[in-house]
């Protein structure tokens, strides 16, 4: 009797109390509101239960933690193998990784649904079990069966490949202590949940809990953990960006759903550059890499089209050649539209008033619709001056010389600046077949003799002009 008593006590002890919190980046707040005042999102306040009582990070299942019984050492004593990476031999995933997976890392791959996520997630493992890794593929969604029909699609036979369809946190963390896999893939953390919670799988709290609990056990066993999550409309990923600080490395797999080009896209890594990109082609039978991504998005470019220019963009360590086109056309109505695809907007609306008080162009007053081909987006200073050259060739109606690559930054003097890394793109540029190169003047002088390929370098949107036009 006694007993019974505490115990009610006891439960009393530990309060429920309901939070509202935002599903967007997890601000919490005791009452409802309409706009998150942290990320200003609309609507995005949901009705959660808490625990009153602090919650301790608990490990289920497994003993280890990569905190316990470490010590302050000193950096230099630390050891750190190229072994220590493990290769998928997917080439283009291995270089956004940074060269390969790193053991006890937490990898988190974002993408809108239907974009390929589970079956690139598939084909590595399947590499790597191949090579005699022990991989878990936890998969919410889909069942084994389901998992199966993929694989066999996908050629995917290896023993070492276990394929678990679950829900549960504690289910799944307990296989991990029996199984004791050398990798674990989850797919998608917004399908698991843990009993302790109450909230529905894919609300802020269960993601943030059940992706804590797995990084945490992922590490303490030194095993690689990748977390598949899906992205929201507007791009971030569904539920928690706090869900991005919790893991090393953040990808995303993105493309438009028209094209069968993917691009992999890393946007935070602890072991690598974020500017990596890989490039996929999706086929009948899973995920091509494409090695010369240039070829590909220069290959159904028109012929003798004005507005159309190849600019070099650099993408981590690679130079990729990319079609920018323009169309401008006279406001009929008020004010005129400007319509970007593939590029900041406002970097293109600066550019425009450059060239019309620089380049002396009165395109202000016209329609501009500017597009990057192939899905892909631009983000370097150099394709400044492969902007300027598609909008004044189009609205002058000259075309740029189909073999000609343009490249540069643009300051609001009109001024063309010097880019990093010139000779990587001009040899990419020439690997293709290119004969003809404007860069800025400031990188010719660093450049010596090359071969059959024609460098103009200049100093200005004035001189750019003269040179194409
Ligand atoms: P999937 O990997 O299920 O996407 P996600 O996990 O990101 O939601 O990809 C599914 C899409 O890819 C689907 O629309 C069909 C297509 N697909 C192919 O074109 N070829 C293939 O071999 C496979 C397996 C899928
Ligand atoms: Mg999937």
């Amino acid at each position: 009797m006694f007993f019974i008593i505490t115990e009610r006590v006891k439960l009393s002890m530990v309060k429920l109390r309901t939070v509202y919190i935002c599903q967007s980046c997890g601000y919490q707040s005791p009452k409802w509101m309409g706009k998150c005042p942290d990320c200003n999102q609309w609507n995005s306040l949901v009705e959660e239960t808490a625990f009153e009582e602090k919650r301790g990070l608990k490990v289920f299942g497994c003993e280890t933690s990569f905190q316990a019984g470490s010590a302050p050492q000193p950096i230099t004593t630390l050891e750190v193998k190229e072994e220590d990476r493990l290769k998928t031999g997917i080439g283009e995933l291995d270089r956004v990784l940074g060269g390969g997976i790193v053991l006890g890392s937490a990898v988190l791959i974002g993408g809108d649904p239907g974009i390929g996520k589970s079956t690139l997630m598939l084909q590595a493992m399947a590499r790597l079990a191949a090579n005699g890794e022990r991989v878990l593929y936890v998969s919410g969604e889909e069942s084994p069966k389901q998992t199966k029909i993929r694989g066999e699609r996908l050629g995917v036979t290896s023993e070492n490949l276990f394929i678990y369809a679950e829900n549960t946190l504690e289910r799944i963390l307990d296989s991990v202590k029996k199984l004791k896999p050398g990798i674990l893939i989850v797919d998608s953390i917004q399908t698991i949940y843990t009993q302790t919670l109450e909230s529905s799988p894919g609300s802020v709290s269960q993601v943030r809990e059940t992706s804590s609990q797995l990084i945490f056990n992922a590490k303490g066993m030194d095993m690689p953990l990748f977390i598949v999550g899906h992205v929201t409309k507007d791009g971030a990923i569904a539920g928690p960006r706090v869900l991005e600080h919790m893991v090393d490395t953040v990808l995303y797999f993105e493309g438009e759903r028209g094209h069968q080009f993917r691009i992999l896209r890393a946007v935070k890594n602890r072991y690598g550059s974020v500017m990596e990109i890989g490039v996929f082609e999706m086929r009948d039978k899973g995920l091509l890499e494409v090695v010369n991504p240039s070829a590909l998005f220069l290959a159904e470019r028109p012929q003798n089209a004005s507005g159309s220019v190849v600019v070099s963009s650099l993408e981590g360590t690679r130079p990729i050649l990319v079609e920018i086109q323009s169309l401008i056309c006279p406001a009929i109505f008020g004010i005129p539209k400007r319509t970007v695809v593939g590029i900041d907007y406002n970097r293109v609306a600066l550019l425009t008033a450059v060239l019309e008080k620089k380049g002396g162009l009165n395109i202000q007053n016209h329609d501009i619709f500017l597009k990057v081909t192939g899905g892909i987006r631009l983000e370097e200073p150099a394709i400044d001056l492969g902007i300027i050259a598609s909008l004044a060739s189009n609205f002058l109606d000259k075309p740029i010389p189909q073999k000609t690559v343009v490249f540069g930054e643009v300051g609001l003097a009109g001024e063309v600046r010097g880019i990093s890394q010139a000779e990587p793109r001009i040899n990419e540029a020439e690997k293709l077949g290119f004969d003809r190169c404007i860069l800025p003047k400031d990188n010719m002088t660093k450049i010596k003799g090359r071969g059959p390929l024609e460098l103009i370098g200049v100093t200005s949107v004035k001189e750019m002009m003269d040179v194409l036009f």
